[in-house]
């Protein structure tokens, strides 16, 4: 039975009231339909190296973590295929390739990803990557995985490989629907012995590794079901600054441009990379696939790539910022964070359990969940979950693929307040990075009962928290201090959408 039937009577009257009166002052939602949203996620690389040797129990626990909805709910994965991490010096970042020789493969390879590969699949995560930072060490110039380059008429070879892993796991009903081949194509990783995986694409070869893999997902008549997703360069400087010398000759090939943004761009250039796009591949969609390590204020202020440990609700904020820009400046419809899991707390935990709490400047704010990087001596296969992880939590349980995001235009409306319709709902996500208490006032097109609410604040991870009330034809939502709100409201007229809640949160919202 859907919540919509079982909307009570007042919740329909109050409907037909709030239409009669009509909007007044505040922020009002649109009743038309911004983007369309396809995925929120993040990597797997390189923690399942380390996870797989967790007990069962805990990989378990990890997975739903991750991939239900009782946790983050993610409905984007990325599993790296693996170059076979020839001349990579820390072998946590060296994952196992599958290739053997043309043709030949060692299916049993690689065990740890496709562990965690599997465990998304089986939660039902509905857009599953595959990225690669390095073709198979064999074929490339410098017969390793990292401090070399693409070679130039390699691209039939890689791109069948490619095609033939793809091939191998979709036939065992894991659904990959996108292939990257070329992660940050700009940087060779080296010198070596090297800290990652990494092979260098110079721009004036990208356009034979996406043709060549196209050709060859043809060849297995995939090339209309998994889409190559191009070119992952680390900055939009960079992605903006080389299209224009491969991308013309392959864009009928690639089904979207992604990108990274480790330059951490203000919203003007971000803006002005998307017009861009928009004006040399009109209707060409680009998403936002990679982001880690800042350090920073809660507004945004002092984002930039640096070293460091922040679990706190500063740098949660911060991170959320980057959404919001990625979903409301730029349009895009989909957003990957980088490694979902890491080792770099910079501290001991077991020496110190209050450690994980609080900012280092030894660690790196690449994670959401964290591990002892002692694990293996010590014993410790504890999580630890930061308020990153409890932030993010909003947008992969709130922004589910054919959702639609509205516009919110007033006084009340700013970069920080998502309004995200489904087939009974809106959920507005809004943050409060300030430090006092605010109201956000909102009207919407056909809003008919206040749902519930949940925050993430310094002393509250995803807490129940009273919803939204009315005052006469608006809705005012609560925002507490340094803090990021979701708070639902449902939808009497609704918008058509396959898209349901997940079962916990539509059996609290038809209760209400
Ligand atoms: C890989 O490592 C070996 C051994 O240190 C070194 O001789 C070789 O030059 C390295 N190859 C590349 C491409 O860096
Ligand atoms: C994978 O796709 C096939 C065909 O498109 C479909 O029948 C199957 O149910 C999908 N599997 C999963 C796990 O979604
Ligand atoms: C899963 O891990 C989290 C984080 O450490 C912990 O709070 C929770 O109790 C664990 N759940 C199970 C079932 O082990
Ligand atoms: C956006 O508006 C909300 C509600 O009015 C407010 O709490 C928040 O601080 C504002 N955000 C920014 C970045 O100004």
């Amino acid at each position: 039975m859907s919540a919509r039937r079982r909307l009570s009577n007042s919740c329909i009257t109050a409907a037909v009231l709030s239409l009669l009166i009509g909007p007044t002052n505040g922020a009002t939602v649109s009743s038309t339909p911004a983007q369309t949203f396809s995925g929120v996620g993040g990597s797997g690389a390189w923690w399942p190296m380390d996870l797989f040797h967790f007990p069962e129990a805990t990989r378990q626990n990890l997975s739903d973590l991750l991939f239900s909805a009782s946790g983050l709910g993610l409905s984007s994965y990325r599993w790296n295929i693996g170059g076979g991490g020839v001349n990579v010096s820390n072998p946590v970042r060296a994952p196992e390739t599958f290739y053997v020789a043309p043709g030949v493969y060692d299916w049993n390879k690689d065990a740890q990803g496709v562990y965690f590969l599997n465990a998304a699949a089986q939660r039902g995560v509905p857009s599953l990557t595959a990225f690669v930072n390095s073709a198979p060490a064999p074929m490339t110039a410098g017969k390793t995985s990292c401090n070399s380059q693409f070679v130039t008429g390699s691209g039939a070879a890689y791109g069948t490989f490619l095609a033939d892993v793809l091939s191998h796991f979709r036939g065992q009903g894991i659904n990959i629907s996108y292939i990257s081949p070329m992660n940050e194509p700009d940087s060779s990783f080296g010198p070596s012995p090297c800290g990652q995986e990494g092979m260098e694409v110079v721009p004036n070869q990208r356009a034979e590794v996406v043709r060549e893999l196209y050709n060859a997902l043809s060849v297995k008549g995939l090339q209309g079901t998994v889409g190559i997703l191009a070119d992952e360069s680390s900055s939009l400087g960079n992605a903006r600054n080389e299209y224009s010398s491969w991308l013309p000759q392959v864009i009928n090939q690639v089904a979207a441009l992604v990108h990274h943004t480790y330059d951490f761009p203000s919203d003007d250039s971000y803006a002005s990379y998307i017009s861009n796009v928009r004006s040399l591949f009109p209707g060409k969609t680009t998403w936002m696939s990679e982001v880690c390590c800042s350090l920073g204020n809660a507004d945004g202020s002092g984002r930039g790539w640096s070293q460091g440990y922040d679990p706190t609700i500063k740098n949660a904020l911060m991170f959320s910022g980057m959404v919001f820009q990625s979903f409301l400046v730029a349009n895009e419809p989909h957003y990957d964070f980088w490694t979902l899991v890491s080792n770099g707390i910079g501290c001991s935990p077991l020496n110190n359990p209050s450690c994980v709490n609080n900012p280092n400047s030894a660690g790196w704010t690449d994670g959401l969940i964290y591990y002892d990087s002692q694990y293996a001596r010590n014993g410790n296969f504890q999580l630890y979950l930061t308020k990153h992880f409890w932030t993010f939590k909003h947008f992969g349980n709130f922004v589910k693929p054919g959702s639609q995001r509205h516009e919110i235009t007033g006084s009340d409306a700013n970069k920080s307040t998502l309004a995200v319709s489904t087939s009974t709902a809106y959920n507005i996500i809004a943050m409060n990075p300030g430090n006092s208490d605010t109201t956000l006032t909102l009207t919407f097109p056909d809003a008919t009962c206040a749902g519930q609410a949940f925050r993430t604040s310094a002393s509250e991870d995803f807490a129940t928290v009273a919803g939204a009330t009315r005052s006469g034809n608006n809705w005012v939502l609560s925002l507490r201090a340094m803090s990021l709100t979701t708070g639902i409201v449902l939808a009497a007229i609704v918008q058509v959408s396959s898209f349901s809640l997940p079962r916990t949160y539509q059996i609290g919202l038809v209760k209400m």
